[in-house]
Parts: structure tokens; sequence; C-alpha cells
């Protein structure tokens, strides 16, 4: 398929019709017919597919996709597709992303993708002894799980390293736990690292003379973690009667607020999230896994805080900065399966996990800034109302142009509630 993409910058996209936006993407060369189809749920997932990806299947279940305009991460145009059923995310991503364009957009980097392993060793009599065991045997041990997924090992993944940790403090008291290190390159990496760790356990047993309970991959990936970086001109800053200044200032006082206080930055980090999620769901993997890892990290300090940081530089222009475990695969699972996480993933043009995780980053950092901003001047409703106010329409019956008709006349009312959609609907419904 040849490429004729002229860039993330989409004027007018929001306007086209439904039809008009897919027929965009093939004029592109970033997906074929057969892409889109797959996008809009006509042989995309069928219940039929659907009938071998889990248990008691009985249908499926579809969210919007929607496209996040205007990114340019690590000097590449990129179209975004986010699922998501909130009104304003979506555009609040693309909003933001434009803004970070005149200051070059977002910079990203993802670690080497090592995921963690636990063991769980119990009923061990001499900890010191058992822990010295391990380390004497530590190269045979990541020997014998090297060769358990040839194409991993082959594409430079694999065991890297096996740590050893004492929880003295527990219910069970004094308990060894092991972490083995492993790179699962492409891959989200749960299979590979519970397999490995299964693997390992007769060996461990017999070094330490404890018995191993659990074995299973961490949530907390803080070994395979990814960074974005963003940088808002103070000229972009400054709309309505609000100065450049003050929205800097603002949300710079909105991220401290996070910063200091579990309670808000609860808040703050699902702003995070509400664009990492629709990403990470688009692409076919596991948001539980990622919000586990998130929340998990967000108490790295020592108490639950913002998992981004915002600043200004010498220069009085808006800094940016995100920092979170991104365990995303490209390959394997539903990622694989999906048929729309993979017109996503090719849409993306995305050729490692860690590239796909930077891309989520951005986004989770755009997202955020679309939250501070809207939450340091006018308020979040009065946008937010304007989006939901069509979902209000279609929620009290509305179909075709009476949803929007609707809409503009709640906006225009200030009554987006759905007792006024419902009177709305009858009185114009026996109008037409
Ligand atoms: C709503 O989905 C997300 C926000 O509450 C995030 C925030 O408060 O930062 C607006």
């Amino acid at each position: 398929m040849k490429r004729n993409f002229n860039g993330s910058r989409q004027p007018g996209f929001y306007k086209l019709s439904l039809a008009q936006r897919q027929a965009k993407l093939e004029e592109y060369g970033l997906l074929t017919p057969e892409d889109l189809a797959a996008l809009t749920g006509k042989p995309g997932l069928t219940p039929e597919k659907a009938n071998h990806m889990i248990e008691n299947v009985v249908g499926v279940h579809a969210l919007p996709l929607g496209i996040a305009l205007n990114f340019l991460i690590n000097g590449r145009d990129v179209l975004v597709p986010m699922a998501v059923e909130e009104p304003s995310v979506v555009a609040g991503a693309s909003f933001m992303a434009k803004l970070a364009r005149a200051g070059g957009g977002f910079t990203a980097q993802a670690s080497a993708p090592e995921m963690i392993g636990q063991m769980q060793v119990l009923d061990i009599s001499d900890h010191a002894a058992a822990e010295q065991a391990i380390l004497a045997h530590k190269t045979e041990l990541l020997a014998d799980i090297a060769e358990i997924d040839p194409i991993l090992k082959k594409l430079g993944g694999g065991p890297r390293d096996l740590e050893v940790r004492i929880i003295e403090q527990s219910p069970l008291g004094t308990f060894m736990v092991l972490h083995l290190i492993y790179d699962v390159r492409d891959a989200m990496g749960a299979n590979a690292v519970n397999t490995a760790c299964e693997r390992l356990s007769a060996k461990v047993e017999t070094l330490t003379g404890g018995r191993v309970h659990l074995r299973i991959l961490s949530n907390l990936a803080d070994r395979r973690l990814v960074q974005a970086t963003c940088r808002i001109s103070l000229s972009e800053l400054s709309f309505g009667d609000f100065s450049a200044e003050q929205v800097r200032d603002g949300i710079i006082e909105a991220w401290a607020f996070a910063e200091a206080d579990p309670y808000r930055a609860a808040t703050h980090n699902k702003g995070i999230m509400n664009g990492v999620d629709a990403v990470v769901i688009a692409t076919g993997n596991d948001w539980r896994a990622i919000e586990a890892g998130a929340h998990a990290y967000a108490v790295q300090k020592g108490r639950y805080s913002s998992l981004s940081n915002w600043g200004k530089d010498e220069k009085g222009d808006l800094v940016g900065s995100l920092e979170m475990p991104m365990a995303v695969g490209i390959v394997g699972g539903a990622t694989k399966v999906h048929p729309s996480a993979q017109a996503a993933l090719k849409l993306m043009d995305v050729s490692t996990a860690s590239e796909l995780a930077e891309i989520i980053a951005a986004v989770g950092l755009a997202q955020n800034l679309a939250a501070l901003r809207a939450l340091a001047t006018e308020g979040i409703q009065r946008g937010h109302m304007n989006l939901h106010a069509r979902q209000v329409a279609m929620a009290a019956g509305a179909e075709s142009e009476l949803i929007e008709k609707i809409t503009q006349q709640m906006i225009a009312e200030k009554a987006v509630r759905v007792d006024r959609a419902e009177e709305l609907l009858r009185e114009w419904s026996d109008h037409e």
C-alpha cells in the first residue's frame, strides 16, 4: 500500500462525515478498505471469533473509535486511534498535541522491555544460606530458561537477571521473593515470564530448601518505563480572557495540588489514563495491567502522587513530563487476533512495542494537559457538557438530525439534561 500521508495536522477533519474521514485514511494509504471495515465493526471482531477468545461468549461489546490528530512524536507525525466512551477525550488530546507541535511536539523514550516475574518461596529455615545458594547458581538458573521461547531468543529477548528479596514484615513472618528479570521484546510478556517462573520452581526449591508458592508476573513493571516530555511555548497558551502567564501558572498550580494530595492525584492520574487507556484498548492491549502498573508506580515516592510533572523553563515556556510503566505488546494475544487492534497498529505504523509505548505516553501527557488547562481556566464543564450534550440527546431517544438539533438547543439554553432532551424530542418529533 503506497503511503501518501501528509501529516497528523488535519484541519477540518472533525467536520467531515464518518464516511469522508474513512475515505481520507484510505486516500493517505494508511488503511485498506479491509482495515477500515475491521475498524467499523463489520467484519471486525465477530461473535464467532470472540467465542475463541474468552469463555461463555454471547456477543461482542463495541466502543467508539476516534482518531487523535496533530501528534508529532519523536519527529514523526502519527494519527492515534483511541477507543473510549467519554466525550472530549479525543478532542482534548488533539488540541493539546496541536499546542505542543509549535514547541517541537513530544519526545518520548521507552526503556528496555524488561518485565519482572515473581516467585514466592516459603518455609525456608535459613534465608541467608538460601540467598547465597540462589546467587551462586544464578547463571545456571538463567540458562535453564533461555530457550523457552525460541522466537523471543532470536529477537534478542530472554532472561536478564535474578534478584533475591527477603520480606520480613508479613502475616506469614519472613519469606523470600525471587524476581526474574526477563526481556520480552515486542510482547506484553505475561506468558513468557509466567512460563519461565514455573520452569524455575523445582530448582529453586532444591537450592533453597523451601517451597515455591506463587509464580506470576508483577504488574508493577518499573523496569519497563516510558517517559514523554513536551514544551508548550508561552505564546500558545493565552485564550479568551486568560493571559498566557495565567494559563501556564494555573496549570503548574493545578499540578502542585496533585503532587501534594492523593485525593487530587487520583483524579489527575485518571485524566492521564483517559488518554493512555484509550490507545491501549484500541490496540488490543491489557488495560487492567497498565492501570495496575500506573497506580502502583504513582506511590513510589512513599505516597500516592502525580505521574506527571509540570513547570516552566528559563524562557518561561510550559514544560511537562510523564513517566510510568508501560507493558504493552504488538505481537501475540488480542493485539494479533482482534482485527480492529491490527488495523489500529497499522494506522500508527509502529514496528516495536517500545514505539507504541512512546506514543501512548505522549497521548497520556497531552490528555493531562487538556484537563489541567480547562480546570485551571474556565472549568471542565463548559467544554465537557457541550460534547456530553450529544450523548444526553441520544440517551433521550433522539436519532439522526434530531441529535444535533436537540444538542444545540440544550447548549443554547444551558440545560444539558435528559428531561429537557426528552421534552424537546417530544415537541420536535410531533412536528416532523
Ligand atoms: C475526567 O474524565 C478527567 C478529569 O477529571 C481529569 C482531571 O481532573 O485532571 C478532568
